[in-house]
């Protein structure tokens, strides 16, 4: 299979590139350091990167960014910076790789445990993780070609933690590992419209 991994330099990118890479072939996509250079958040990066890289049988989102802060401060600039960073910009990866994916392939987008388990100064990252849930769910029934899309919804990864300990008090983190896992379950899997939640 030919899998497209954007994000995949990530803690969590790294970690299913490493699952993939020995059975499939695997194109690295993100702004730097990769295969293929990506910025998500521009529709012409977008399609300049499919045009590039041709057909693929799967597509693999491991990235994309959300305004973490207090919802009594927060403006409408600063949420929309995770409208466009983590929302937009996954919908447009499939709306724009329609085309450029082979009969029966995939999609597998990512969300995040703060959409189901709330955090404080959360409320902007949870919106746009329920929005792609809600999207696949419904993408999911209107998928020419047998064309599968899912997403993954991880709790904060362990190799995470150090970055993220204070905003998820209390939180049992998991391994990038598992997280991984669901990524391959939805690629090589058949199900479809799945939200798959390591938590
Ligand atoms: N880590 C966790 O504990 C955790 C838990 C739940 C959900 N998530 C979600 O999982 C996703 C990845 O998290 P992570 O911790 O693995 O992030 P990370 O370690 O910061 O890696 C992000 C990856 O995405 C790429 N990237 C960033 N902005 C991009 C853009 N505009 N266009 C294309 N590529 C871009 C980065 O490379 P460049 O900088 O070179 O572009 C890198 O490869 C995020 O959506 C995050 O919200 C993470």
């Amino acid at each position: 299979m030919k899998i497209l991994v954007v994000g995949a330099t990530g803690t969590i990118g790294k970690a299913v590139v490493a699952k993939l890479e020995k059975e499939h072939t695997v194109i690295t996509a993100s702004r730097k350091n990769a295969d293929v250079t990506l910025d998500m958040t521009s529709v012409a990066s977008i399609q300049k990167m499919y045009e590039e890289i041709g057909k693929i049988d799967a597509l693999a989102v491991a990235a994309g960014s959300a305004y973490f802060g207090p919802l009594e401060t927060m403006t409408p600039e600063e949420n929309k910076q995770s409208i466009d960073g983590k929302l937009a910009g996954q919908m447009n990866l499939v709306l724009l790789g329609l085309n450029h994916l082979n009969d029966g392939g995939s999609f597998t987008l990512i969300t995040g445990i703060m959409m189901d388990d709330p955090i404080k100064q959360g409320a902007s990252a949870a919106m746009v993780n329920g929005g792609i849930r809600a999207f696949v769910k419904s993408a999911a029934i209107e998928m020419p070609r047998s064309i599968r899309i899912n997403s993954v919804s991880p709790n904060v990864v362990q190799e995470s933690w150090d970055k993220f300990a204070d905003f998820f008090v209390g939180f049992n983190p998991v391994p990038v590992e598992k997280v991984a896992q669901a990524f391959v379950k939805s690629i090589l899997g058949g199900q479809t419209g799945q939200n798959y939640e390591v938590y």
